[in-house]
């Protein structure tokens, strides 16, 4: 099992020994620079909107370069697929759905619909909120598991935001935690790559790879993207106090598509060649989930995340405005908000309309929470990933 700590710094009490070594920066093309000698940085003072008492004070953390959300977006495609919808092509009821998973619609991307374009249309909202020009833009990470090529789809979206200066672009696949990573992984190539601009991009097309006669998996997908802009600030501006990131190998058994062969058999013949050469074209199979033991994994792990992350933020459950989970299951995120004893009104879900949207649930939540007035600008929010690989992980920020 791995983990990653949301500390950029040695431990504490290693920072109080003099004539520490300065820390190197590595700046953007990867050169060491003295330049980058990391400030120590009590947060504290910069939480606006959320009641935060001494013995709550965030703990010092070593960065040379804050970091800060600025704009978001998100998109979902025109077809609305509702519970009825569902009864009709397998058995279940709009009261079944409903009441297991809190879902009632989800968006389905049809045959003539781009997840790409859907993912551009995201992205250009998040400029447009950051005011950031296109040109600006130094990194694309496209968080999906659901590209529409096989080498990934980020460099066509930074081809139609037509960003003149061809901003590094690629994909991340992490299935629903994608964008809780790809969030973290923005936030390092700023603080510590010298990046200035970094869109990250959760989209995700799971209605593609869910076998639509299996009513235990059909129910619960949606499509969409959503994205958001991070950019560089002063460091005692940084707007992402704590992170913590988790995966389990062994956990894949309970959540998976793997690839599968084509039927054809290409094998050599009988005159001496390698059998199982070459290989056969493969395809990836229908989504396979047993879907109770990602419900345990979930309701466990994802709260012991939260904890760890407000813990390096030096923060508590009861001084985060909003608890902004994976939309998964309506059960996951009452069990998980009870469990950190968060109040219901500071749960942000918007899953009814969506169902589960994979990388793209939590920056569309969060679009939908920004642009409808209920997330403000200095509000803390503690938002939570998980999902197939098994991975999960979470991050404590700050809305602009
Ligand atoms: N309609 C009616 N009955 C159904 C349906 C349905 N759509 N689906 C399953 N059932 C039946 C089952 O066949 C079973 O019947 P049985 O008792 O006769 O055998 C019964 O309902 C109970 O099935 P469970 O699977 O135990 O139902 P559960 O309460 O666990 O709910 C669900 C299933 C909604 C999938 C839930 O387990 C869940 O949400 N799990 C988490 C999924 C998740 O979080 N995924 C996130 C990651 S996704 C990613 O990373 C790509």
């Amino acid at each position: 099992m791995a983990n990653a700590s949301g500390h950029f710094s040695p431990s504490i009490p290693s920072l109080r020994k003099r004539n520490n070594p300065p820390c190197i920066g590595i700046y953007r093309y990867g050169f060491p620079s003295a330049e980058g000698i990391s400030k120590r940085v009590f947060c504290s003072s910069t939480i606006q909107g959320a009641e935060v008492s001494p013995s709550q004070s965030r703990v010092p953390r070593l960065i040379s370069k804050g970091c800060k959300l600025v704009g978001c977006g998100s998109a979902v495609p025109n077809l609305k697929v509702s519970n009825d919808d569902l009864a009709k092509i397998v058995d279940t009821s709009d009261e079944w759905i409903s009441v297991r998973t809190g879902i009632h619609n989800r968006r389905v991307l049809t045959s003539n619909d781009s997840l790409t374009a859907l993912a551009s249309e995201a992205a250009q909202k998040a400029l447009q909120m950051a005011e950031v020009d296109p040109d600006d833009v130094d990194l694309v990470l496209l968080c999906t598991s659901t590209p529409e090529d096989l080498f990934g789809s980020a460099t066509q979206i930074q081809k139609a935001l037509g960003c003149k200066n061809n901003p590094l672009a690629y994909d991340i696949t992490a299935a629903c935690s994608g964008f809780l990573l790809g969030l973290v992984s923005a936030a390092c190539y700023i603080r510590g790559g010298g990046f200035s601009n970094v869109l990250v991009i959760g989209a995700d097309a799971l209605s593609r790879y869910v076998d639509w006669t299996d009513r235990g998996t059909c129910i619960l997908f949606g499509d969409a993207a959503g994205a958001v802009l991070v950019q560089a600030c002063n460091s005692e501006e940084d707007g992402l106090f704590g992170f913590d990131m988790h995966s389990d190998g062994d956990g894949l058994r309970n959540l998976n598509a793997p690839i599968v062969e084509n039927e054809v058999d290409c094998t050599l013949g009988s005159n001496g060649s390698v059998l199982g050469f070459p290989p056969r074209r493969s395809s990836y199979s229908c989504i396979q989930m047993k879907g109770n033991e990602v419900f345990r994994f979930a309701v466990r792990c994802v709260p012991q995340s939260v904890e760890s992350s407000l813990q390096k933020a030096g923060l508590t459950a009861s001084s985060i405005d909003w608890l902004l989970l994976h939309q998964a299951n309506q059960r996951i995120l009452d069990a998980v908000a009870t469990r950190l004893e968060v109040p219901p009104e500071r749960v942000i879900s918007n899953l009814a309309n969506y169902g589960n949207t994979s990388a793209a649930s939590i920056p569309l939540a969060l679009d939908e929470a920004v642009r409808g007035g209920k997330v403000k600008s200095g509000d803390t929010i503690a938002a939570a990933g998980f999902g197939a690989g098994l991975t999960w992980g979470s991050a404590i920020v700050r809305w602009r």
